[in-house]
């Protein structure tokens, strides 16, 4: 075996077939690999092959992210392989002239979870998995109800009443999993979740889950390789849970080890603020972190009580990293520029660009830095939130409501000269 599960804090192992995933003081465990000799020569000789597993841009990876798992019980749809945009208007709107946006709204469920997903649900396979759960804002949900479609594996998923997108509800009714509306928000189905996990026997697929980690790694090392190993300045992203924080941060480090990349980009962790103990926490050089009572418009990082907290500081220490916030305003603006360039993306995803807009503002980015900013989910996933910016609700000043016409050329006319009266 080349994969060891350590505890980070009292150095505890436990065996990999374990389903608990926190030691028994209570930090979660990580997945730690022996040291392999790779190169960007093999991952690049995999890039474009049609062939399972390295069609997939997780797998690609494999030997980085779980490197004992027998082939035969890999699950991939395949995920991943998703675009580096050039930033084009974004980029001046947010102020960085070389700014890329990696879209992983174009994983095969709309979401970055599908990474971390296909891993997990295949250690879980393989290791006999009788049903998998979750508690979710909604995309995990998503992608833990279509792995557990494509293993034959029961999915039972926990998501807050009142606060997940319809996008995401439907994708999980959709592909078949138990859908459990909890009256609570994320940070009470999170605890709840935990407990179900070990009295009930479910294989819990949240990214406390270390497999889940290793799988969002391959954001990192795809994004790299598509910039042909050139670190940017900066790689900005949503956080909200901090699995992404934790995965990141372990993932640059790593490839700065293996000489993938010849330097550490830094890190910029962007929250909501009205979720924001992860960037309190840094104000005060993560003294300690205080669970807040979560609220935003981006309801995918409405979380008050991450759960990756320390491996996640680790990621930000190792990365010179940094952590804000911004508010639902700048959240909703952002997505606006980011949709109106016609690519678009769910609310939380565009907090990245908010954050760049605002450290470029503050002057931590200079406008000449390199910067890729993640777009973590898809367009479609919230569209209630879309429609009610359009309208109006949020009073925002890029709205391109509908209007309604009589069937008359006369009528459509008036609307393409722009001289119609709205009804
Ligand atoms: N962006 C989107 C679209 C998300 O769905 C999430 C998390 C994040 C960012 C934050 O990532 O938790 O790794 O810091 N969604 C989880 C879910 C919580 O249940 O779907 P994180």
């Amino acid at each position: 075996m080349t994969t060891r599960l350590l505890c980070p804090a009292c150095g505890n192992t436990a065996p990999l077939t374990t389903t608990q995933f926190r030691c028994a003081c209570s930090e979660p465990l990580d997945a730690v690999h022996e040291p392999v000799a790779v190169s960007r020569q093999l991952f690049d000789s995999r890039l474009g092959r049609t062939e399972f597993p390295y069609d997939s841009g997780v797998w690609r990876f494999k030997e980085l992210i779980h490197p004992d798992l027998p082939m035969d019980k890999v699950l991939a749809r395949p995920e991943g392989n998703t675009p580096l945009f050039r930033a084009g208007k974004v980029g001046t709107w947010a102020g960085v002239a070389n700014l890329r946006l990696k879209h992983e709204g174009y994983n095969p469920t709309g979401s970055f979870k599908d990474r971390g997903m296909t891993v997990a649900a295949s250690h879980g396979y393989a290791n006999g998995a009788n049903a998998f759960v979750c508690a979710s804002t909604g995309n995990t949900s998503a992608a833990v109800a279509s792995y557990g479609a494509l293993a034959g594996i029961p999915a039972v998923i926990l998501i807050p009443e009142n606060a997940t997108a319809m996008g995401k509800i439907s994708q999980a009714l959709a592909y078949g999993a138990r859908t459990v509306q909890i009256r609570g928000n994320f940070d009470d189905a999170m605890s709840l979740v935990q407990d179900a996990a070990s009295e009930l026997g479910l294989y819990l697929l949240n990214s406390l889950n270390p497999f889940r980690v290793q799988g969002q790694k391959t954001i990192m090392f795809e994004l790299l390789q598509q910039l042909n190993w050139q670190a940017p300045d900066w790689i900005v992203f949503p956080a909200g849970n901090l699995g992404n924080t934790s995965a990141f941060g372990l993932a640059l480090t790593e490839a700065h080890a293996l000489g993938l990349i010849d330097r550490v980009p830094r890190m910029l962790a962007v929250q909501a603020a009205g979720s924001a103990p992860f960037s309190a926490s840094f104000a005060e050089d993560f003294r300690s972190i205080e669970a807040v009572s979560p609220q935003t418009v981006a309801t995918a990082i409405r979380i008050g009580n991450p759960v990756s907290f320390n491996r996640a500081v680790r990621s930000i220490r190792a990365t010179n990293g940094v952590v804000t916030h911004v508010s639902d305003t700048d959240i909703l603006e952002a997505k606006a520029i980011v949709d109106a360039f016609g690519i678009g993306a769910e609310p939380a995803s565009c907090a990245s660009v908010a954050g760049v807009r605002q450290m470029v503002d503050r002057g931590l980015i200079a406008p000449g830095d390199s910067v890729v900013a993640l777009l973590t989910g898809h367009l479609l996933k919230d569209p209630d939130t879309t429609l009610r910016y359009h309208q109006g609700e949020y009073g925002g000043g890029h709205c391109n409501p509908p209007v309604t016409i009589d069937a008359t050329l006369e009528a459509l006319a008036a609307v393409v000269s722009g001289s119609e009266n709205p009804q």
